[in-house]
């Protein structure tokens, strides 16, 4: 069997895949797996008759002054750690030019707003051009259900209303963040740390239980306040949000309705490496 295949033969895989009304689960990745894939891999493979990873280093969704060329690349890593879940794992790794023929673009959505809160005031378009490359593999492999990680919580959000906006149907499978032992999200960014960073960054989701268990008192503001401060004073980090915001619209809500379900929000640039991280509060 290939290692990868080309665009042509995947579609032609899937014809045969739909004819034989099997299951099709796709995991899209951007590559430099780590356990955090590993994991949606696993479900995937549990649940469907067929399984296939895409690895493709978006350019639609990272901004100029972004390094797109700074993303770890460790292409052969990625196929032994997939091979090892299971030999039957189809691995696309797709040039540009067979994503987007020629020039990438994106395209426009309406998502109403939840692009612009958190990541999205610091990441213009950047949800746009996930939302992009996903319709792309979607409308190519068709699958019966597609796997995210919980850690990237609004891009599951931006996902939901691109099934919903463009009617596919498929269900969308979250699956809960993967931690380093000290609590740290996996991440393929994590690549870019010096040890004494990673270490360090333990603090990111020590902050959101923090949070989470003063969700009740009535200080937040000031606790949160605390918490930044306390990540600032190490030189190499800086807090770029943390926000509380309401699970379902992305919106930072002024007063906590009791009612609705929040999640906490941070992104901390260690030495210029963006850490992401998110917490369920109520
Ligand atoms: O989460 C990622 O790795 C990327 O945003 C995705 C979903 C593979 C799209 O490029």
């Amino acid at each position: 069997m290939p290692v990868y295949f080309k665009k042509e033969d995947v579609e032609n895989k899937i014809k045969v895949s739909i004819l034989s009304k099997n299951n099709i689960g796709l995991v899209p990745t951007m590559g430099s797996l780590h356990e955090g894939h590993l994991s949606l891999i696993e479900n995937a493979v549990k649940n469907n008759d067929n399984v296939w990873v895409s690895i493709f280093v978006n350019p639609t969704q990272f901004s100029s002054s972004e390094n797109l060329n700074k993303y770890p690349k460790d292409l052969e890593k990625d196929v032994v750690l997939i091979k090892t879940i299971s030999e039957n794992i189809n691995i696309f790794c797709p040039s540009e030019t067979e994503i987007y023929g020629g020039i990438p673009k994106l395209k426009k959505y309406d998502f109403d707003n939840i692009d612009i809160e958190l990541e999205g005031r610091f990441r213009v378009n950047h949800f746009n051009g996930v939302a992009t490359i996903v319709s792309k593999l979607l409308e190519l492999f068709k699958p019966s259900s597609i796997y995210f990680g919980e850690k990237d919580y609004q891009q599951t959000q931006i996902i939901k209303r691109l099934i919903s906006l463009e009617k596919i149907n498929v269900k969308m499978i979250i699956c809960p963040t993967i931690r380093e032992k000290n609590g740290l999200a996996m991440s393929s960014r994590n690549n870019l740390l010096s040890n004494f960073d990673k270490k360090n960054s333990s603090i990111i989701y020590n902050s959101l239980n923090i949070l989470k268990n003063n969700f009740k008192n009535s200080d937040l503001a000031k606790i949160k306040k605390e918490i930044i401060y306390n990540i600032n004073k190490n030189p190499n980090f800086k807090v770029e949000y943390f926000e509380i915001a309401n699970a379902k619209t992305l919106q930072i809500d002024s007063v906590i309705n009791p009612e609705k379900s929040y999640r906490a929000f941070i992104c901390v640039l260690v030495n210029e490496v963006r850490l992401i991280d998110n917490i369920l509060l109520n």
